[in-house]
Formats: structure tokens, sequence, C-alpha cells
């Protein structure tokens, strides 16, 4: 026994050995454009995924606090034991609204969305598609499927593999071609024109995770079926980034498969409802979404912004409506260090290496918020400036 936690031991150290062990920073304050370092300093925040600076909006502590006043802490149990409360009835209309869907139902996070929807839509005879790039928790959603469906993965946004796919399972019951709407470590969108005409072509349905397009893709934040005018039948989410920046996922969808989410998905049949709080909290900051519907444009103006000034350095960063400009700076060691190297001119931003993206491919990733401003944001590109030797080296 000892010996195996000894094993643990070394592949940690091993990590330490290879620069490449992450640290979390320590937060003394709420999350907003900036944030306050335990013991340190404020500094510019530019890897939070608080799109529209709702995490921390009195509209949506005020949202969050009703619904604790009116059912306390949480569930204590299941849904279909005795677990739901009006306000997750509230919030999933809600939902449903924003997406355009008939119905929908949420979890304690998309994680739990979507490793409850694919293994419930797809059992043995089945057929499962997915990007090769799509988020770990739909890599695992498809791994957890029965052993007796097809799991198929085709070349990130390429339509002729994924047409080579759906060729491959013709002989599917059912059939599931699902993707992320915006790539969170590419910042790029899905091919969803191409997706949803390949997926009439061969009769398949389409599930989109628009977990990092809710509120920051489309005219009014609707997603990527709103940027490119385009139905899909199935759209997973978060409401842990744009909208209210707490926690909890959902899938929103025709009736028919949000009842069968609600008599088959494990996570919803074994593991407790959104807390009151959150779910009050993603109410409000749905609410406000559709008040406020400027937010949308101007996190847009603030990512171009962002984009030119960057390249206008030198960096390279890809053409994209999303709010993630990632910058491929290669070795996962580097990526860290360069992270180290922005804390230290004011600015925290997240490097990422391996396991999280290939080996080679480490980066440091940017992402912007409606509530920087353009003092904060030339502050962040006078520290980009200051780490470009480095960078480029
Ligand atoms: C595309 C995508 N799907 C799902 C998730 C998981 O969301 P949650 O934090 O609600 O579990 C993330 C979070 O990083 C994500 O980027």
């Amino acid at each position: 026994m000892s010996g195996t936690i000894d094993e643990i031991r070394s592949e940690i150290d091993a990590l330490h050995e290879a620069g490449t062990y992450k640290t979390e920073p320590v937060l003394s304050g709420p999350m907003g454009p900036t944030v306050q370092l335990a013991g340190g300093a404020e500094v510019i925040n530019l890897c939070s995924n608080n799109y529209l600076g709702l995490a921390n909006h009195p509209d949506v502590l005020a949202g969050a606090r009703r619904a604790m006043d009116a059912f306390g802490q949480g569930t204590a149990s299941v849904r279909f034991i005795c677990g739901t409360f009006g306000v997750h009835l509230e919030l999933e209309k809600a939902i449903a609204e924003f997406c355009g869907t008939e119905k929908a139902t949420t979890y304690v996070s998309c994680w739990n969305a979507n490793e409850a929807l694919v293994p419930a839509l797809i059992s043995a005879g089945d057929a499962v598609i997915s990007d090769e790039l799509n988020h770990a928790s739909i890599i695992d959603a498809c791994r957890l499927c029965s052993k007796k469906a097809e799991r198929l993965i085709y070349s990130h946004s390429d339509m002729a593999d994924l047409a080579r796919r759906l060729g491959e399972a013709a002989d599917a019951r059912r059939k599931l071609i699902i993707t992320d709407g915006v790539f969170s470590m590419e910042g790029d969108l899905a091919d969803l024109p191409g997706i949803v005409k390949l997926a009439k072509e061969h009769d398949a349905l389409v599930a989109v995770d628009d977990s990092h397009a809710h509120g920051v893709v489309g005219r009014t934040g609707r997603g990527t079926p709103e940027h490119f005018g385009v139905t899909v039948n199935i759209i997973t989410g978060t409401l842990g980034k744009a909208l209210g920046g707490a926690a909890g996922g959902f899938i929103a969808a025709p009736a028919p498969v949000i009842e069968l989410m609600v008599q088959r998905s494990r996570p919803q049949l074994f593991s407790n409802a959104l807390p009151p709080a959150v779910a009050g909290g993603a109410l409000a900051a749905l609410a406000l979404l559709k008040r406020e519907p400027d937010r949308v444009g101007h996190l847009q103006e603030n990512v171009a912004y962002l984009r030119d000034g960057l390249r206008k350095l030198g960096y390279e960063v890809l053409q994209s409506p999303t709010a993630i400009l990632p910058i491929i700076v290669g070795d996962t060691a580097k990526a860290l260090r360069l992270a180290d190297a922005m804390l230290a001119n004011g600015v925290l931003i997240t490097g990422f290496g391996f396991p999280v993206v290939p080996e080679g491919a480490a980066r440091l990733r940017a992402q912007v918020s409606s509530v920087h401003t353009r003092n904060h944001l030339d502050q962040a590109l006078k520290a980009f400036d200051a780490i470009r030797s480095e960078a480029g080296d």
C-alpha cells in the first residue's frame, strides 16, 4: 500500500521536475474584471469565464438570496424523490425560452448534463459521433455509453470526415452528432451549418454544447445556432460561465428528449438537484441578459479590441467571434513560465499544457469580459508587450 502511495508521490515529483505542476491562484474577493490575490495585489483578470460580468452582479446576488430564503440550502434529495423546487421549474422554463426549445432540465454542472445526455440517448445499436476536440465531459460521456453502441470520432471540424463516420454508422438505429459550439481551448466555432446539413442527409440528431457561447456568441447571446441562423435538436450549456458564474448545467431539447432525461439520466436519478441559490442566481442572470442585451455587443467590442492589440504586438490570434484568445507557445513549462511573467506584470492569465491540450501545443489563453474597461485591456496589452521577447523565443 505505502509502495503505491510512494509511486503516486514520484508521479507528482515528476510534474515539479518538468515545471508542469499547476498551482491554483487563491483570491480574497469576488470574480470581476480585476481580482484580489490572497495576500497580494489586485490584478487584471484575463482567465475567467465571467464573460458578462454577472458573477458578482447585485441582481444576480439578490436572485440567489431570494431563492435561498424561499427554499433554504438545498433539496437534500434527488429530484424524483422529493427534490424539485419551484425555482428549478422557473429556471428550466427560462432556459428553454432562451434556447428556443420546447423544454429544458438542469443538473449540478454541464459536466453532469453531458454525462447525462449521451448515455441516456445512445444505447446498444445506436451511434454517437463526436468532434476530436470536444470538451472532456463529452469525451467521457461518449465513453459511458453502452459497449454495444458505436462511438465514432471525426477530425476537428472536418465535414468530409464527419460524412465518412456517418456513412460507417449508416445501420445504427439512432445517430447523434455531438460538438462543442465554441471549442474552449481553440476559441473557434463548430461548423454548425455543415453539421446540420450532414445530419439531415443522414437522419442524425445534433447536440451542441454551447457553454462558452451562451451570453457571448450571436446577436443576443443565444449561442452558435443564433450566430449561424440554424436550428439544432439539443443544446447543453453551463450556468457557471456567462449565465451567473456559479455552477450548474442544463439540457434544452424537444419535450420527449427532456422527459427521457428526467426518467433515465443517471446524474439526475442518483444525485441532488441544483442548489436553490444557484438556480435563483442563474434565473436572475438570464433575466438580466434579456433586459440588457447590449452587454453582448460590448463584450464583442472588447474582444475585437484585445485581438487587434495583440496582433499589433506581433502575436498570432485566430479571427473568431468568441471571447477566447489562445496564444500558442509550444511547450507546457514555457506556457506556465509566461503566465508567471504576466502575473509579475499585473495580469492573471492561465497557461495550459498537457494533458489539457496536446503535447507541444501549450498556450496562454486570454478570456475577455464585457466589464473590462479599455484601461484594463490597455494594461493587459502592456503586459503582453513586456513578455513579448520571451513569448517569441
Ligand atoms: C464546452 C464545455 N462543456 C462543459 C463544461 C463543464 O461545465 P461545468 O463547469 O458546468 O461542469 C465546460 C467547462 O469548462 C466547457 O468548456
